[in-house]
């Protein structure tokens, strides 16, 4: 379907409530408020999707109050692509509520050939914000994160190399992604040194993987940076989509290297196990697994992806219970060990 086909196009009005449900948390010690959940355009956003599905996805999640959209350059496939269409959507449908919105991108991973086209160089940082912006049609965005530590270039550079994007108003605030707890005190040292405003650790955190409990959480507090948790769902695995098998279509069943059958057959027991509780709570897996995580306060945002509309309505709706006793909670940790 062609976005620009004078037949697909209807003027887009947000609605009036999508500020009466939203939760929105202070991250770290900033003055950045986010909503509870945020929308990640990682998958479902390239040009080999459906722009239209895309763009219903993005009204759906701003309707509801969801006002953080998480993209990055490399972000499709091809690279760049779910930036090119997030901006071709942005410009027909967001334009006119643009401070309403909490725009992030990042580098740090393979975007183009050659040696400054990969991990941390200023020279890959600060050419990447420029396309990245350009692809958006953006003048700038709220948050630009280092998407994953370089091993062989200093952090000196890397988050010098922040600092700047910040003073040349390309971005508003800085953030770092997949850090370790080590390396991401070190950054806010330099950071806070630097007078830059270091407000977000973007980190992998569901049930399935429960890294950031063991010492990242602590160093975030310490910092005064929130944490916003990606692949929430385990990319899908903890909804209840896998339960009678793998549907077509769904993650697990594409070879794109990222979710594969085999990872849902080693977890579909516990899976039917936390569906039935989620059952006892009055909630599907997919909400239970999301308001988990918001118990820890230093998560500000649970950073979703959706390929529908539907499917983003039905995890917003994780928001109507959000806690959970102390039994339930040992029944989980019960279920996952
Ligand atoms: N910083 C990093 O290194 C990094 C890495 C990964 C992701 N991220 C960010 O985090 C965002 C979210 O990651 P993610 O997409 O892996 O998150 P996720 O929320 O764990 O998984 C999203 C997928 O789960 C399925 N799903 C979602 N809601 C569902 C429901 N109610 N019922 C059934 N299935 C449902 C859909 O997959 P189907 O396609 O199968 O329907 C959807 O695409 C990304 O878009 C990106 O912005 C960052």
């Amino acid at each position: 379907m062609n976005i620009n086909d004078k037949s697909q196009i209807t003027t887009y009005q947000a609605s009036e409530q999508r500020y009466d449900k939203m939760t929105y948390n202070r991250s770290g010690k900033s003055g950045v408020l986010l909503p509870a959940l945020s929308l990640g355009l990682w998958h479902n956003f390239g040009f080999v999707d459906n722009i239209q599905n895309g763009r219903d996805i993005l009204r759906c999640a701003f309707d509801h109050g969801i006002t953080h959209f998480d993209l990055a350059n490399n972000y499709g496939p091809p690279y760049g692509s779910a930036e090119e269409n997030f901006g071709t959507i942005f410009k027909k449908d967001f334009k006119p509520y643009r401070d309403e919105l909490f725009i992030a991108s990042k580098a740090g991973y393979d975007m183009w050939p050659g040696p400054y086209g990969n991990y941390g160089s200023r020279k890959y940082l600060i050419a990447s914000i420029d396309q990245s912006l350009k692809r958006m049609g953006l003048d700038y965005v709220d948050i630009f994160y280092h998407h994953r530590p370089d091993p062989e270039t200093p952090l000196e550079e890397t988050m010098g190399a922040l600092a700047d994007i910040v003073r040349q108003g390309k971005a508003l605030y800085v953030g770092i992604s997949n850090y370790q707890p080590k390396e991401t005190h070190e950054a806010a040292e330099i950071l806070k040194h630097l007078n830059v405003p270091f407000i977000l650790h973007q980190a992998r955190y569901s049930m399935f993987d429960r890294w950031v409990e063991g010492g990242l959480l602590n160093t975030l507090n310490k910092n005064g940076v929130g944490c916003i948790a990606f692949s929430p769902l385990a990319q899908g695995m903890l909804t209840d989509k896998y339960i009678n098998g793998i549907p077509e279509g769904s993650r697990a069943s594409k070879s794109m290297g990222h979710l594969n059958e085999d990872a849902v057959y080693q977890n579909i027991e516990k899976i039917k196990k936390l569906s039935e509780m989620a059952k006892s709570r009055g909630q599907k897996l997919s909400q239970m697994a999301i308001a988990w995580i918001l118990r820890q306060p230093q998560v500000a945002s649970v950073l979703i992806g959706a390929s529908s509309a539907k499917q983003l309505k039905e995890n917003v709706i994780a928001l109507d219970n959000l806690v959970f006793t102390e039994e339930e909670l040992q029944m989980i940790d019960a279920i996952l060990n």
